[in-house]
């Protein structure tokens, strides 16, 4: 039975994407280079993002539930002004509007997630489903396909219906597995017939880490040394069960793929000729996007968590290691279960071994034995967490190549923010900058042989960034929040990201070296046009609410 499975060609062609030995990556080898010139393969698929909680609004309309989100924004102090995604871009009522502005840029793809709670209020197949849901994401869909633009959808991207974590403990609980596959299978019922590039999950490492160890996000729990651990082993379980369930149900009819989105950071070791610094780079990249990538394309966690987890959780008295263990039939279920590989990539660390002394206070950033630093130098234009480190990504890009057997790459996610202070410039010079290198070491890392298929700004717009709220701004085009209509104004970037696009890639010097100027040309009356409806809109607010908006004084221009 498993043979004849094997042998059907879309199968065959999985394998020989997924089951490859891994090479080692030499660390000791890192070249730089300067800027090349040069286009990408022809077909290379050029898009931009964004996910159902950050844009959508319209939490509470037509028979949506509650997600994990809802609940966790709702709550004081959580989000930076306890802003929420409420309203957020009103994507649910824009999308038409914002189709218009991917087809203005030329794009070929446009990823966005589906709102489990849109589908099933409850979380439960049984309970009901939300037809008015459903109508959303097919007239979304219709209407990218009608434009030529091709969707790239996400099952999960952090919300999970409130009532899956107050009843079971969301993650931390293996039913969620089988719900998740519900889920997914009704996805794959009713949309599949149109969309052809699903990602299970975006993200895993921070809905584990960041929603169960440190609970900065949603649900917020703090089960530090174990929450993260048990979260990414059951979310391992479901991509491979929703995997599997789309190759034996609908893969033959369908013909889509299904893969998975991982953030990924670079780890660089401070000193590359120093091995201690190299293994512990090593270590933070492989907790980091080899803790899912791992068992996915390989069959197991990687062995220096086993190792450090295990060894930790010994010298702390514990009886079984901290991190779960894959039994040998969940290790061949789960293994190759991908058919393409998500990336999501934003910045770079250097890393050096500390070792941390083992005891109750064991958290996952304590077991990987190592420090994170940033070089002063590196451009810090928006997000805290967030340096400009170009050459980090065509490393990242290499090491994926040699670990997983060179799979097939859609970069999910990658961008710049911009600091609340400057967020009304339109003129982002520096996310023009931070396209130009990123996107020219990904070219570098297609030259060295990468299997880089697709590429997806993040974000297309302004959007609610999670803890940080509205004060951290990704997009490609301005959102004015305080307007209710919450119009959309491009930034310089826009225009930059259109070239790119409509050169696939850097044609040649003279013509890249164009570019900013003429992306410049008209963000600087742009920015009027944006200052003076602010402040209309800021009036009408206080007019209709009587009372003035809470807004920090430094955000006017
Ligand atoms: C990764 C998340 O998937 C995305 O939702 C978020 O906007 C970016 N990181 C930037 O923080």
């Amino acid at each position: 039975m498993l043979l004849q499975r094997m042998l059907k060609p879309q199968h065959v062609l999985v394998l020989v994407l997924c089951v490859s030995a891994s090479e080692d990556f030499d660390w000791t080898k890192s070249e730089r280079g300067s800027f090349y010139y040069g286009t990408f393969p022809t077909g290379f698929s050029w898009g931009a993002g964004g996910s159902a909680y950050q844009t959508e609004g319209a939490w509470d309309k037509d028979g949506k539930g509650m997600s994990i989100w809802d609940v966790f924004a709702h709550k004081k102090g959580k989000i930076f002004l306890n802003d929420t995604g409420d309203h957020s871009c009103e994507g649910y009522y824009k999308f038409k509007d914002d189709i218009t502005l991917m087809k203005d840029m030329k794009f070929n793809h446009y990823r966005f997630s589906i709102s489990w709670p849109r589908i099933f209020p409850n979380g439960i197949k049984t309970d009901h489903i939300n037809e008015k849901g459903i109508k959303y994401y097919d007239d979304l869909i219709n209407m990218l396909l009608d434009n030529n633009i091709t969707p790239i959808v996400t099952l999960y991207h952090w919300d999970l219906p409130q009532v899956l974590e107050e009843k079971y403990g969301g993650w931390q609980n293996v039913s969620m597995v089988n719900y998740f596959n519900d889920f997914a299978n009704l996805c794959f019922e009713r949309f599949g017939d149109r969309v052809k590039y699903w990602m299970t999950f975006n993200n895993p490492w921070s809905s584990a880490v960041e929603g169960y160890e440190t609970g900065e996000h949603a649900p917020g729990l703090k089960l530090r040394g174990t929450g993260a651990y048990k979260a990414a082993h059951h979310i391992i379980k479901a991509h491979a069960k929703v995997w599997h369930t789309y190759d034996t149900q609908w893969r033959s009819k369908q013909k889509g793929l299904v893969g998975i989105s991982l953030l990924a950071d670079w780890g660089e070791p401070v000193d590359i000729t120093n091995q201690r610094d190299i293994e512990a780079a090593e270590r933070y990249v492989q907790f980091y996007m080899g803790w899912f990538a791992t068992p996915i394309f390989n069959g197991d966690y990687p062995q220096v968590m086993k190792d450090y987890i295990g060894r930790k959780s010994a010298q702390q008295g514990l009886g079984i290691s901290r991190l779960p263990v894959f039994s040998s039939q969940e290790k061949s279920y789960i293994k190759g279960t991908c058919d393409f590989l998500g990336i999501g990539h934003f910045t770079t660390r250097y890393i050096t071994q500390k070792n941390y002394p083992s005891g109750r206070g064991n958290s996952y950033f304590t077991d990987r034995d190592l420090v994170e630093l940033v070089d002063p130098r590196w451009p810090d234009p928006g997000s805290e967490w967030l340096y400009s480190v170009p050459w980090g990504f065509r490393r990242l890009l290499n090491f994926v190549k040699t670990q997983y057997g060179n799979p097939m790459i859609y970069v999910t996610e990658n961008g710049v923010s911009e600091k609340v202070q400057r967020c009304t410039d339109l003129c982002d010079d520096w996310r023009m900058q931070y396209f130009k290198d990123y996107i020219n070491e990904m070219l570098k890392a297609v030259k060295d042989g990468v299997n880089v298929k697709g590429y997806t700004a993040w974000s297309l717009l302004d959007k609610f960034e999670w803890d940080e709220g509205f004060s951290e701004r990704f997009g490609l085009f301005y959102v004015d929040f305080l307007n209710k209509n919450k119009p959309r104004y491009p930034k310089a970037s826009v225009q930059y990201y259109k070239r790119i696009i409509s050169s696939n890639g850097f044609p040649n010097q003279r013509e890249v070296e164009s570019w900013k100027r003429k992306a410049t040309e008209t963000c600087s009356s742009s920015n009027q046009l944006l200052a003076a409806a602010r402040r209309k809109s800021q009036q009408d607010n206080k007019e209709q609410e009587g009372m003035p908006k809470v807004w920090p004084v430094h955000d006017e221009v």
